[in-house]
């Protein structure tokens, strides 16, 4: 039941206004002059307090003031008697929630009166979602206890409360958006909207209105002023995603936004001051791009305050044991199933396999052998053939040292391209072809083709 507490000097309206909220199922206590008001509120929770502005001893602003900074979570509502009215707008000015006028009536005070509760239990409500949002993405759900992504960590924790932007670059799945998230959760705007935005995703034209809104009228189709997301963002975090595909006449716009923190809607003359901490994303290479002359330099400066580079998971595996656990669990209990783990010889592919989609493709493996799997364990039958094939030729592969000893990174040196040299031969020199046998990028062959001055040999020799 909630509890109510009202204030005033006079015995008569107490009585009526106890009765009225008495009778509607509160429970309701009453005080007759601030200095009481205060020491119940001190002694008891109330959910609501209703106050008269004049009072002895300690007046109701005063009270309303006590309420506001001690206890936050209750309610406060005015009785306003004739000329107190300017006193009323003060009071909610100062957090009282709304005001009733003397004489009280009964339909005008339970209506006050509900609403006032209906709006706390909201904002509860929303306080509560925002907590369980920000539990997600503190750091739970964010595996690893390799050294490498231990220092990820130290950097999010380091920068998350500070506005400076961050470039996060790594490979597809490597966790870049769970990083961003966990950045805005742990900063001071964790209350306001982190919105995301991918900047591959979305054709130019439309990108730019996307961001940064436009008004009516401006183009074609633009039938009403829309907001972009960085006016939504504000207070809050935006994230860029994908940001090595923008265009280069938005590189300049948003260079503009990362300088001044101001721009103008598309089609619209009136300059827009925003409060918005930028993270942005990429998987390319954002120094090549600059090279190239297709990322702006000044642009790629202002974004790389603060980079952090997450690795691949092939170069972590340490953490791999632990994602998979995480995983299990993870899917178990979306698919209420009872799996408790993964048989050696099966962790053993697990850990040996290259993980081109990193984490989001062991993510997706093992929610598969989850769904899948008929036994109270994951066996290395149920890893699928693309995974296990391309870890057992590895192992397959024979070496032989001879008696009198190697060098070893010649040794190394030759079996690489001999290696490549295999892949292109059986792929017809069909670079694509050769590197999807090799697992490595198709870039990577060429430079390492290059280096080892390996080239196709002409018809007939
Ligand atoms: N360290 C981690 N712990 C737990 N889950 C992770 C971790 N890293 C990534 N994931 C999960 O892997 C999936 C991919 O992560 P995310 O979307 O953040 O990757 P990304 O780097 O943004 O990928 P892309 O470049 O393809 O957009 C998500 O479901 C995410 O929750
Ligand atoms: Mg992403």
């Amino acid at each position: 039941m909630e509890k109510i507490l009202i204030v005033d000097d006079d015995p008569e309206i107490l009585e009526v206004i106890a009765d009225i909220l008495q009778q509607a199922g509160y429970e309701v206590d009453q005080a007759a002059d601030g200095r009481k008001a205060i020491r119940r509120i001190e002694d008891d929770f109330y959910d609501l307090v209703i106050t008269d502005l004049n009072l002895p001893k300690v007046d109701g602003m005063k009270i309303l003031r006590y309420v506001v900074d001690q206890s936050p979570e209750t309610m406060c509502v005015i009785l306003t008697g004739y000329g107190t009215i300017k006193g009323s707008v003060e009071a909610i000015k100062m957090g009282a929630f709304d005001y009733i006028s003397k004489p009280v009536k009964s339909d005008e005070i339970l209506i006050v009166v509900e609403k006032a509760l209906k709006f706390r239990q909201l904002e509860r409500e929303n306080t509560l979602l925002k907590q369980q949002l920000r539990k997600k993405y503190r750091f739970e759900n964010f595996i690893g206890d390799s050294a490498a992504i231990q220092k990820v960590f130290e950097l999010i924790e380091k920068v998350a409360d500070t506005d400076s932007t961050v470039l996060i670059t790594g490979e597809s799945g490597t966790g870049k958006e769970l990083i961003a998230k966990a950045i805005h959760y742990n900063s001071y705007r964790r209350d306001n909207p982190m919105v995301v935005i991918n900047c591959g995703a979305i054709p130019e034209e439309l990108l730019e209105s996307e961001l940064f809104g436009h008004e009516k009228g401006a183009f074609t189709g633009a039938h009403k002023t829309r907001v972009g997301r960085f006016e939504l963002a504000n207070g809050g975090t935006i994230f860029l995603d994908e940001i090595g595909d923008m265009s280069p006449n938005l590189q300049v716009k948003l260079l503009r936004v990362l300088q001044e923190q101001k721009f103008e809607r598309v089609g619209g003359t009136r300059t827009l001051e925003i409060d918005v901490r930028i993270i942005a994303a990429t998987n390319k290479n954002l120094i090549n791009a600059v090279n190239k002359g297709t990322f702006r330099q000044d642009l790629y400066y202002r974004l790389n305050v603060i980079p952090m580079k997450v690795p691949p998971l092939r170069m972590r595996k340490s953490d791999i044991p632990l994602l998979i656990d995480f995983f299990i669990k993870k899917f178990n209990k979306q698919t209420r199933k009872r799996i408790t783990g993964l048989a050696q010889e099966a962790q053993d592919v697990l850990m040996a396999y290259r993980w081109p989609g990193n984490v989001r493709e062991l993510e997706n493996l093992i929610e598969r052998l989850v769904i899948l799997s008929n036994g109270d364990s994951i066996t290395l039958e149920d890893i699928p053939e693309s995974i296990k094939g391309k870890t057992a030729k590895v192992e397959s592969i024979e070496v032989k040292i001879p008696k009198d000893g190697i060098v070893f990174d010649q040794a190394v040196e030759e079996y690489e391209k001999k290696l490549i040299l295999q892949a292109l031969s059986e792929t017809n020199w069909v670079k694509t072809k050769a590197a999807k046998l090799l697992n490595i990028n198709r870039t990577t062959l060429i430079e390492k083709m290059k280096k080892k001055n390996l080239y196709k040999p002409a018809v007939g020799s």
